[in-house]
């Protein structure tokens, strides 16, 4: 396994490369909207570092010791004070209402228990604090979801872990926030092919 953890996240930039043209707007529509203290949950290899503004006081949380080691180069090239943290989302190492913000972005899909890391999202949350997310879901459509159901097992495989077929607005939606704005959508990956998505802010 730590092969291929090392594999993903030695490409993932370069695999994201196709697409992450089309996923900017959504990092500065999270990211880009994050203030004060900020949590990103499952940060990779710092994709987001460049659309936080520059007063923001970033933590990150990131299990793979690969991806910390990218991450913590990123931020060091784009001169970031970040501070990292290796560990989980679902057992957030922090006291309840520490942060201000707290961002997913593309990570719900292959973290363990997607319910519990938003329950613990917003419990690390302050009174006032908003949870950004822009996630991949599973789809509306019926022939959709038979695609991403079919696809899943080689998909998790190649992927190290990332399921393509979560009800993430339900994730979120029953996570107890006092209100969740969220905006379904399909992205285009410029094949014939569309990926349904999720992008919004739950406030505590
Ligand atoms: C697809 S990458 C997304 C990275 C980055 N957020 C982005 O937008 O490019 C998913 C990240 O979630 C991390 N991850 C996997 N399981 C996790 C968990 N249980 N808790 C927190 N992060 C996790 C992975 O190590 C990986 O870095």
């Amino acid at each position: 396994m730590s092969f291929s953890k090392w594999m993903f996240a030695a490409w993932y930039d370069l695999l994201n490369s196709g697409v992450e043209g089309r996923v900017v707007p959504y990092r500065r529509e999270t990211a880009g909207k994050a203030w004060g203290d900020v949590l990103e949950i499952g940060g990779g290899t710092g994709a987001n570092l460049a659309y936080y503004p520059s007063d923001a006081k970033i933590t990150f949380i990131e299990p793979d010791m690969h991806m910390v080691r990218r991450l913590r180069r990123r931020a060091a090239r784009q001169a970031r004070d970040v501070v990292i943290v290796r560990q989980v989302g679902e057992r957030l190492p922090f006291a309840d209402a520490s942060f201000d913000s707290v961002v997913t972005t593309l990570v719900l899909c292959m973290v363990r228990d997607a319910d519990a890391v938003v329950r613990e999202a917003r419990r690390a949350l302050k009174p006032g604090g908003s949870f950004l997310f822009y996630e991949h879901v599973v789809s509306p459509r019926r022939r959709g979801r038979w695609w991403q159901q079919t696809l899943n097992p080689a998909w998790r495989c190649l992927t190290t872990g990332c399921n393509l077929d979560r009800d993430l607005t339900a994730s979120i939606e029953g996570a107890g926030f006092s209100s969740v704005e969220l905006r379904a959508f399909d992205l285009s990956v410029g094949l014939p092919v569309t990926i349904p998505n999720i992008v919004g802010v739950a406030r505590v």
